[in-house]
């Protein structure tokens, strides 16, 4: 397993401005591959989808090459792979064509570790068709989502389960695959939404039984496009709200008004980038990426126990989320500091770090600290390197005392 972090921020122009680039959590930084593709796809020509010149053919070759992609990323079938804006549209998307077929009486679980977005478009949908809601816990002490309390919370009525495969805040990665066994012995779909988890290692939708599973493309160095993959058989089941002449076919029933084509070829780019992570690895893309994320999370979680371990020893830092298994990113606040002025003063040292609840409303609401500014997020994905983490604990080392 290689991983040479030299090489792989040489690819980022963006990295080049000086900054520690700590907010990949909100959003990464895109390859020279990506840009590269998305003004290609432009400069050659592209026209909408179905016409008879080559121009449209090449938007039509453009979606079922990123369908494909994105279904290498997360072990999915490239038929099955719905294309949209963003995982926050897409899952009010599929809330509706879902709660279309629930009633009074059905049942939801979702989780109080998640993201709003996969949270409120199922509990909005409950609400209109007067279902019952049942929450997953998190322990606030650990940051863990105990799967042994789903089988108190599932019934013969229960239709779906949402569950985040990590956490955008404290990083836990719950025991997914342990969930959806259960939610499947209850009959009940699952929702798992995977828009931070897929940033940080290898994922694979089926092995952790997810049948509708959410990544967004810019959270690992693609363009503001996300995917939600699912079997082809349970997305012909359902009949989403669409225009007469749309096309009817899965997956495009799913996907409205016209796509944006270059985008999407810039998906297909930033999923080649993410399989030459590890240069040696060799086989499929699906092979090579699964060896290159797994090696891009080794250098990540070797980061993050220099940044995590540095934030602990400093005593007017608290930090947020100690799960077993979880993402490199570390959720803190700082004694005296609000989090917005603990981020302005990392910003003047040049440290990109979020502040706020990050719409982990749910769960910052809970820990008690949503009203009071949330926390400082600063996550690492494959492109940081020491310096970055360096010059965050300095920045921080510098508020104490
Ligand atoms: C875990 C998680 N889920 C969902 C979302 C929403 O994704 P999108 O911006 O594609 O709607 C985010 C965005 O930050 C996220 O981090």
């Amino acid at each position: 397993m290689t991983f040479e972090v030299g090489r792989v921020r040489a690819l980022y122009p963006a990295l080049a401005d000086g900054y520690a680039y700590l907010d990949g959590a909100a959003g990464t930084q895109v390859p020279q591959a990506v840009v590269d593709a998305i003004a290609g796809a432009y400069r050659q020509g592209i026209g909408n989808v179905g016409g008879a010149f080559p121009a449209s053919r090449r938007s039509g070759g453009i979606v079922a090459e990123c369908r494909r992609a994105v279904a290498d990323l997360v072990g999915g079938d490239p038929d099955g792979v719905v294309l949209g804006p963003s995982m926050t549209a897409l899952t009010y998307r599929l809330a509706a064509a879902l709660s279309a077929g629930w009633g009074e009486g059905d049942e939801v679980v979702i989780s109080r570790l998640d993201h709003d977005a996969n949270v409120r478009p199922w509990l909005q949908a409950a609400a209109r068709r007067g279902m019952t809601v049942r929450w997953a816990e998190p322990d606030l002490a650990t940051g863990e989502l105990p799967a042994g309390q789903y089988d108190a919370l599932l019934s013969p009525r229960t239709r779906l389960v949402a569950v985040t495969a990590a956490s955008n805040v404290l990083g836990t990665r719950p025991e997914v695959a342990a969930i959806a066994a259960r939610a499947h012995a209850a009959g009940a779909l699952t929702y798992v939404d995977a828009v931070h988890a897929a940033a940080h290692g290898p994922v694979d939708a089926a092995a952790l039984g997810a049948d509708l599973f959410a990544t967004s493309a810019y959270k690992w160095s693609g363009p503001h496009v996300a995917a939600v993959v699912a079997d082809p058989a349970l997305l012909a089941r359902l009949r989403p709200d669409k225009l007469e002449p749309s096309p009817d076919r899965v997956p495009e029933r799913f996907e409205r008004g016209t796509l944006p084509f270059a985008d999407f070829a810039g998906v297909v780019a930033a999923v080649e980038h993410l399989a030459t992570l590890d240069p040696d690895a060799t086989g499929t893309r699906r092979e090579r990426l699964l060896a290159s994320m797994a090696a891009a999370e080794a250098h990540e979680q070797e980061l993050f126990a220099v940044l995590s371990g540095g934030l602990e020893t400093m005593g007017h830092v608290t930090s947020y989320g100690k799960a077993a298994s979880r993402t490199a990113t570390a959720y803190f606040n700082v004694a005296g500091r609000t989090p917005r002025a603990v981020a302005a003063h990392l910003a003047a040292r040049k440290v990109n770090a979020w502040n706020g609840h990050n719409y982990a409303w749910e769960l910052t609401g809970a820990l008690g600290i949503r009203d009071a500014g949330g926390a400082v997020r600063a996550g690492l994905v494959h492109y940081n390197d020491r310096s970055d983490v360096d010059r965050l604990l300095e920045g921080v080392a510098e508020l104490g005392g």
